[in-house]
């Protein structure tokens, strides 16, 4: 489910392209009809449809209406990929440990809104993206897979965001091949790991100033 420029849902597609990768992209939503996800998730032949959280007055209708949509498609997993509504607890509960979001900070830290301005006001020299389960508390749930980014002196919140959304592009669809194949599950407000691999990590590891943004 998207709202915006769906740059992480073109990862995903891509991904889902290759040829052993365990999941499929049945269907693209976006709350919002100017999304410009849509037309790339359309040119690629992904079905999509827009839920207008406007048509709906309360929050619980709107959610009800993209549960129905979810489930027309035949949804195993839902990927949050840049979908900024709040969602009820009755969504969240329903979609228990269905529901993957991607967050551009190492949860728990800088949730919410802004996350790279106000990383950037603290100081913070290493940031990055996480990916986790969703839990009812906005951007929290057990972490499935994160990334380190570098924080650069003179970085402003379009370097450094720029930065870590190359690395978001590649951390998500690692995040949901490990879900999708069963090697991540969540076990309480853990993930646990079949075969935790360290080649995993490297894939990730901080670009240096020279090869990135
Ligand atoms: C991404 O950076 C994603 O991590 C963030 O919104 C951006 C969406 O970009 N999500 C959140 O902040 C969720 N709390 P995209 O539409 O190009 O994928």
């Amino acid at each position: 489910m998207i709202s915006g420029r769906g740059s992480n849902m073109a990862s995903l597609i891509a991904a889902c392209e290759g040829k052993d990768y365990p999941a499929d992209i049945v269907g693209v939503i976006s709350n919002r009809q100017d999304a410009l996800g849509l037309s790339v998730a359309a040119q690629a032949g992904i079905p999509t449809l827009v839920v207008d959280h406007s048509d709906f007055e309360r929050r619980e209708d709107f959610d009800a209406e993209l549960t129905r949509r979810l489930e027309a498609f035949e949804a195993d997993l839902v990927c949050l990929a840049g979908f900024m509504r709040l969602l009820t607890d009755g969504f969240v509960s329903q979609w228990h440990d269905k529901l993957i979001n991607i967050h551009p900070s190492l949860l728990p830290a800088f949730k919410g809104l802004d996350p790279h301005t106000r990383a950037l006001a603290m100081g913070i020299k290493i940031t990055g993206c996480s990916v986790h389960f969703v839990r009812v508390e906005l951007d929290s749930g057990p972490i499935i897979a994160q990334a380190a980014v570098p924080v650069f002196t003179g970085d402003t919140e379009e370097t450094l965001s720029a930065r870590v959304l190359a690395v978001e592009h590649k951390l998500y669809p690692h995040a949901l091949a490990l879900v999708a194949s069963g090697r991540a599950r969540a076990v309480g407000e853990r993930v646990v790991i079949d075969d935790d691999d360290p080649v995993d990590t490297q894939l990730f590891s901080p670009p240096t100033k020279t090869n990135t943004v």
